[in-house]
C-alpha cells in the first residue's frame, strides 16, 4: 500500500558540499565623500548610522552577468572544476540584465557551461541561500551533479540616487560557490528558509512589471528606483534573521558556541550588533565587510563567505552559520560544516 508524505523536520544532510567559492566587485570606488558631492549628507552620518565607508560601483557596459561571471570563474578555479562540469547555473538577482533571458542564461553564455541548465532566482538579498537549498536537493536527488550558484546584483541601476535615505546603501557585486556532492561528514546540514508577502512594499521597486509598466511619466516619479521605508526594514532584518538562525541552528542541533563563524547579510552594522547582543555572541565571530562593499544585495553573503574563506576564518571540520533578510520580505539561514 502507498504511504501518505508525513510532515518531519528536516533531517541533516552532509554529503552536500560547498566545495570552491569566488567573488568579484568592481574596480570604481565611491567614497561617503563622494557621496557628499552627490546629496545632502555626510561621512558621519552614514558611518554612524551604518558603518558603510564605502561601496564598488559597476563601470557603463558592466552589467550584472558580467559580474557574477568574474565570480563564478574564481568559484571553479577554487573548487578545481572545469566549466565542462557544471550541470546547472543558479544566478540570484534582482538587476537582471534582461527579464528574459534569465541572467544565468547570459552567464553561461560568457563562460561557455554548454552542459548547464540555468534560471534565475528572485529573493533578493536573501537569493544566494534560497539557491543554495535550491542545489542542494537537486544534488541530494541526483538530478544534477554540479551546480554554480551565483548571488549578483547591480543595484547601482536601480538606486534612486537623489534619495540620500537609499542612495548611501548599496553597492555593485558577485559572489559565487560550487556545490557538489561528497561523501564523508562535511557540508550544507540545513537551510532554513521563510518568507513574508505582506511586507512585501517595506522594501520594493514599484515599477517595471506588469502591474506598473514604466512610462516617462513614472519614470519621472523614480517607481523604476528601489524605494524603502528605513525603520521598520532595520526592524525586520533583526526578527527575521534572529528567528532564520534560531531555526537553522535548531535543525542542526547546535547552539551558537559550535560556530565558528557567522556570515551575515551585510546591510547595516547595527543590525548585526542588535543579532550579536540577541544572540549572545561576540561581535568577532561575525564576519563583516560592508564597511567597504555596503549592502550589495544578493551578492553580499557570497562576497563575504569566498572573503572569510580565502582568509581563512574557518577550517575544514568547522561549524558556520549563513544568515540573510531581503525584500519581499524574505529570509534564510544555512549552517555548512566546512
Ligand atoms: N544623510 C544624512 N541624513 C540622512 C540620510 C543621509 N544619507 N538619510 C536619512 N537622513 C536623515 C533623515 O532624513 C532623517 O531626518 P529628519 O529627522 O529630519 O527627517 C534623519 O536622517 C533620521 O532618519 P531615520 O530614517 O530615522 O534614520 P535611521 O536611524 O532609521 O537610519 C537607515 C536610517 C540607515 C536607513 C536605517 O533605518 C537602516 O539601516 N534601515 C535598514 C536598511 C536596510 O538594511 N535595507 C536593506 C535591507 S534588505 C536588502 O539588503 C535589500
Amino acid at each position: 500500500m502507498k504511504k501518505s508524505p508525513t510532515a518531519k523536520t528536516p533531517q541533516p544532510n552532509r554529503t552536500v558540499s560547498i566545495i570552491g567559492t569566488g567573488s568579484y566587485v568592481p574596480e570604481r570606488i565611491l567614497t561617503n565623500a563622494d557621496l557628499e558631492a552627490i546629496v545632502d549628507t555626510d561621512d558621519q552620518w552614514i558611518m554612524d548610522r551604518t558603518g558603510i565607508r564605502e561601496r564598488r560601483i559597476a563601470k557603463e557596459g558592466e552589467f550584472t552577468s558580467h559580474l557574477a561571471a568574474a565570480a563564478a570563474k574564481r568559484a571553479m578555479e577554487n573548487a578545481g572544476v572545469t566549466v565542462d562540469e557544471i550541470d546547472l547555473i543558479l544566478v540570484a538577482t534582482i538587476t537582471p540584465d534582461t527579464f528574459f533571458p534569465s541572467t544565468a542564461c547570459h552567464v553561461q553564455r560568457l563562460i561557455g557551461a554548454k552542459n548547464a541548465a540555468c534560471f534565475d532566482v528572485n529573493a533578493a538579498c536573501s537569493g544566494f541561500l534560497y539557491s543554495v537549498e535550491i542545489a542542494q536537493q537537486f544534488i541530494a536527488n541526483h538530478t544534477y551533479s554540479t551546480v554554480l550558484v551565483i548571488g549578483a546584483d547591480k543595484l547601482s541601476s536601480i538606486v534612486n540616487w537623489q534619495d540620500r535615505n537609499t542612495c548611501v546603501l548599496f553597492g555593485d557585486g558577485a559572489g559565487a560557490a560550487v556545490l557538489r556532492n561528497r561523501e564523508g561528514s562535511h557540508g550544507v546540514i540545513t537551510t532554513y528558509m521563510g518568507s513574508d508577502g505582506n511586507f512585501g512594499d517595506i522594501l520594493h521597486m514599484p515599477g517595471g512589471g506588469c502591474a506598473v509598466p514604466i512610462t516617462r511619466d513614472n519614470a519621472d516619479q523614480k517607481l523604476n528606483t528601489l524605494h524603502m521605508n528605513g525603520r521598520e526594514t532595520f526592524k525586520q532584518a533583526v526578527t527575521s534573521m534572529m528567528k532564520a538562525a534560531q531555526k537553522a541552528l535548531e535543525q542542526s542541533g547546535l547552539t551558537t558556541d559550535d560556530l565558528k563563524c557567522i556570515i551575515p547579510h551585510q546591510a547595516n552594522i547595527r543590525i548585526i550588533e542588535a543579532m550579536a547582543s540577541r544572540l549572545n555572541v561576540p561581535m568577532s565571530k561575525f564576519h563583516i565587510n560592508l564597511d567597504r562593499y555596503g549592502n550589495t544585495s544578493a551578492a553580499a553573503v557570497a562576497i563575504a563567505l569566498d572573503e572569510a574563506n580565502r582568509t581563512g576564518r574557518f577550517q575544514v571540520g568547522d561549524y558556520i552559520l549563513l544568515v540573510v533578510f531581503g525584500g519581499g520580505l524574505t529570509y534564510a539561514s544555512s549552517v555548512v560544516q566546512w
